[in-house]
């Protein structure tokens, strides 16, 4: 903890007299109530909510990702709650897993969007949710998704560059429309996540606008005549156990505030504090999120203004499991291999992040091995867990991999030709398919193997 204190402050000298004294708040690793258990353990192996996973496993084949909607509606009630009587509104960031039955379920429980391309408006709008409940992210909109975002009259456009904003003024203008824009601010803060691919909030990074450059970004907003200046933005990272990264991004961001209301006649109506709040994938402690409320409450309690937060995998993250087969077991070079039928097509995590994900047999044998788990796909970066100590699973038997309900299905593809799995949702002692398997007609059905040639 001292640590990130001492890095976050470090850091601090890159916008020099622009933070206040205040102090950073380590996250305490306290947590209240635990998280709803979705994947218990009964004399019939691993069920989710009341569900066996060898039942899902025969009726619907794997791999397959199984989701338990009890414990997503427990992640978001247990972060409203912790937000107290904030004005916050959760909008759930699309990305880590945009299936449509899921975004309708956290519809229903009242959350708005985070959304990052026209396809996730897509989705948003066939899940039934009205443009006022989405903000669009992304640092490299199109034309085409700004007109497609403005005609569905969203609440924010998270603009990530002038250029960009020139543009939106430009598309907005012709179709005689005015666009409501938040200013997407690089808060340039040290974050400590697992992985450097999941920070976007340090100094350098693609996302957002260079922090000292955000205060003329922001005057140009306020005289573009087709864009509405309503507010700053932020991103820090993705997996966050800290909340010194937010503190001070948060301050920076309402000293820029003031200097924006100070400079323009533009009066900001909301501060949007990104998402990546961390879930856990093995031992660590829980984020205490009652916490995490006090101290975003103790620095824009009292501002005015509308907080946004942008959860994606806290939401969704526990909440998931990917269910995949063993076909074989084989030894080389003196080591165990588990070959499963899942591989980093179905969830590229492991390979991409090298990211851990405990996995558990779904019916342990009772033994227990050091083996690679791996996949079918022809890419010695294929696997699943290395040199993992895990159940002795034999061909048939079934593993489930833990907390992929994030970034695990959304990132899959058809590399090799392989057709992307199902996902399964459950609810109480019933499921149902939301994703159906792909067939191998959807793999080819763009094809062209009579192309139609142009001359040039
Ligand atoms: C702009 C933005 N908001 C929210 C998120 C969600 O992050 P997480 O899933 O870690 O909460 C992301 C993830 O990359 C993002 O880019």
């Amino acid at each position: 903890m001292p640590e990130v204190r001492e890095r976050v402050d470090r850091r601090g000298a890159v916008g020099k007299g622009v933070l206040s004294a205040r102090e950073v708040s380590p996250a305490r690793v306290k947590e209240t109530a635990a998280p709803f258990e979705a994947f218990p353990r009964d004399a019939s192996g691993l069920r989710c909510e009341g569900v066996s996973l060898d039942v899902i496993a025969r009726a619907i084949g794997t791999p397959c990702y199984v989701y338990s909607s009890a414990a997503i509606r427990d992640q978001y009630r247990r972060l409203r709650e912790a937000m107290g009587k904030l004005d916050m509104r959760l909008h759930y960031s699309a990305k880590a897993n945009s299936s449509i039955a899921i975004l309708a379920l956290l519809r229903e429980l009242g959350a708005g969007l985070d959304i990052v391309s026209g396809g996730e408006l897509f989705r948003a709008l066939k899940a039934g949710y009205s443009g006022r409940d989405i903000v669009f992210s992304g640092v490299g909109k199109t034309e085409r998704e700004m007109e497609e975002a403005l005609r569905a009259d969203v609440l924010l456009f998270n603009v990530e560059s002038e250029q960009e904003l020139q543009v939106l003024d430009a598309v907005a203008k012709r179709l005689g429309l005015v666009a409501p824009v938040a200013v997407r601010v690089n808060p340039e803060v040290l974050v400590d996540t697992p992985h450097p691919y999941t920070r976007t909030g340090e100094k350098g990074m693609k996302f957002g606008i260079p922090f000292d450059e955000a205060l003329s970004v922001a005057k140009v907003a306020a005289n573009l005549k087709n864009v509405h200046l309503l507010g700053l933005d932020m991103h820090v990272g993705s997996q966050i156990s800290q909340f010194a990264p937010y503190e001070v991004g948060v301050q920076r961001l309402l000293h820029l505030r003031r200097e924006i209301e100070r400079d323009t006649k533009a009066r900001l109506e909301y501060l949007d504090i990104g998402g990546g709040l961390a879930v856990t994938y093995d031992a660590e402690s829980t984020v205490d999120i009652g916490h995490f409320g006090e101290v975003i409450g103790a620095l824009v309690g009292g501002s005015g203004l509308r907080i946004i937060l942008e959860p994606g995998r806290f939401l969704v993250g526990n909440a998931g499991v990917l269910l995949t087969r063993v076909l074989y077991r084989k030894r080389s070079g003196g080591k165990e291999f588990i070959i499963a039928d899942a591989g980093m097509t179905d969830l590229l995590r492991p390979s991409h992040y090298n990211a851990f994900h405990r996995i558990e047999a779904v019916n342990p044998t009772g033994r227990t091995t050091v083996a690679d788990v791996v996949g079918p796909i022809c890419e010695s970066g294929d696997f699943l867990a290395l040199d993992r100590q895990i159940d002795d699973a034999q061909p048939g038997d079934l593993l489930a991999v833990q907390s992929t309900g994030a970034y695990g299905f959304v990132m899959s593809s058809n590399y090799n030709a392989r057709p992307r799995p199902a996902e399964v949702l459950v609810d109480g002692t019933r499921f149902a398919v939301i994703t159906r398997r792909e067939t191998y007609d959807d793999l080819v059905r763009n094809d062209n193997n009579s192309p139609a040639w142009r001359n040039s």
